[in-house]
């Protein structure tokens, strides 16, 4: 059930336009420097991020695994990472973890050299839903041995589950056993498209995670996503989910006040589909970028393809530091920016 879950994710991905109505990176201008007095050659987009050194400040953001067709996704995506120096997250680790035939996908991973990798869970699986039993601190560090990674990722998803017919809509006590497990586990709390507010973000950190990954709203939709997931015969599930493809916190207003409010390390995930964006991300206050849905389609081609699509992104990030006059990203995190339109209102 789980398993069939995450490859219709995949396939709805690839196959419909699952993205929210309106990308707010695009209500971000700079101010173009017309003589930008440095070298194009001189500028270096390599970063040290969670401790370790990335050649961009760029992170696969976590898609797939656990089903038969995912180790060829999971192998490109290991081996893109490794030849991009980028970071890479993997998908939901449940189904691996409560079925062990189900982890060759993940497993793989760890014969790839990753400068930095993250595991992942859904926090829903952190307290019990109906009988189940919840995922505890053994299994947290399970689901990071399973892929000698660096960092668990605890993903916060309840606009997916609240749109499923099936969904785990339980969420009593979840920040109280994100805590629990931090005490053992390195965690990054993550949203996977609706944004994380400020009060969220200061709970997260109370809590003890190393670093948020806003997740916000202006790329993929996961409602979108489940509006095509569900049967034809349950019309008020896929009329719901309908409703509430754009709900959420655009991802730009997400970063800035998270930002105000707390000094951990923050990945702007959602939406990110060019080197401009990622620009705009960082000078808005994240220390990197996520990038799902815009690199799934390459991922699903080839390696060569994705690897084509992430060169592409660092290129088009490099031109425009320099025409911002940006050496490295120190420079881009304070340039000026304006933000204009349906942005504006939000962040006022
Ligand atoms: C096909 C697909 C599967 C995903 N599966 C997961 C998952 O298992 N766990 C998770 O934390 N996020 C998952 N996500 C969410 C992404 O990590 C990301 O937060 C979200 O898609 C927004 O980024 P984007 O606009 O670049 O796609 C998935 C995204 C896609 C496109």
């Amino acid at each position: 059930m789980i398993e069939s879950r995450k490859s219709d994710h995949v396939k709805i991905c690839l196959d419909e336009d699952v993205e929210v109505e309106k990308n707010y990176w695009n209500d971000i201008k700079f101010y173009h420097q017309a003589a930008p007095e440095i070298d194009f050659e001189d500028i270096s987009l390599g970063v040290d991020f969670l401790g370790k050194r990335l050649s961009a400040p760029i992170i696969i953001a976590g898609m797939t695994g656990g089903y038969e067709g995912a180790e060829v996704l999971n192998r490109r995506l290991a081996e893109t990472a490794e030849e991009m120096r980028v970071g890479l997250g993997v998908g939901s680790q449940r189904a691996a973890l409560e079925d062990k035939d189900l982890r060759k996908s993940y497993e793989l991973i760890s014969d790839h050299s990753i400068p930095l990798l993250f595991g992942n869970i859904g926090a829903p699986q952190l307290i019990s839903q109906d009988e189940e039993q919840p995922f505890g601190i053994s299994k947290g560090k399970e689901a990071l041995e399973m892929i000698d990674g660096d960092y668990l990722a605890v993903h916060f998803n309840y606009l997916q589950e609240a749109v499923q017919p099936e969904g785990d809509m339980k969420s009593k006590g979840v920040t109280k056993a994100l805590k629990d497990l931090s005490k053992e586990v390195p965690i990054i709390a993550k949203e996977t498209g609706a944004g994380i507010s400020p009060g969220t973000a200061m709970s997260f950190r109370d809590a003890g995670v190393e670093a948020i990954d806003v997740g916000g709203m202006g790329g993929t939709s996961f409602s979108g996503v489940e509006h095509y997931r569900i049967d034809d015969e349950n019309k008020k599930m896929k009329d719901i989910a309908k409703d509430l493809w754009d709900w959420g916190i655009p991802t730009p207003v997400s970063v800035v006040e998270c930002r105000g409010r707390v000094s951990l390390p923050i990945i702007a995930t959602g939406g990110i589909r060019s080197g401009i964006q990622i620009a705009k991300a960082l000078a808005l206050g994240a220390d990197a970028v996520g990038i799902a849905g815009g690199l799934l389609p390459a991922i699903e081609k080839s390696k060569k393809t994705a690897i084509d699509y992430l060169k592409r992104l660092k290129r088009e990030l490099k031109i425009t530091m320099f025409l911002l006059g940006c050496e490295d990203l120190d420079d881009l995190m304070s340039v000026n920016r304006v933000i204009t339109g349906e942005l504006k209102d939000w962040i006022e």
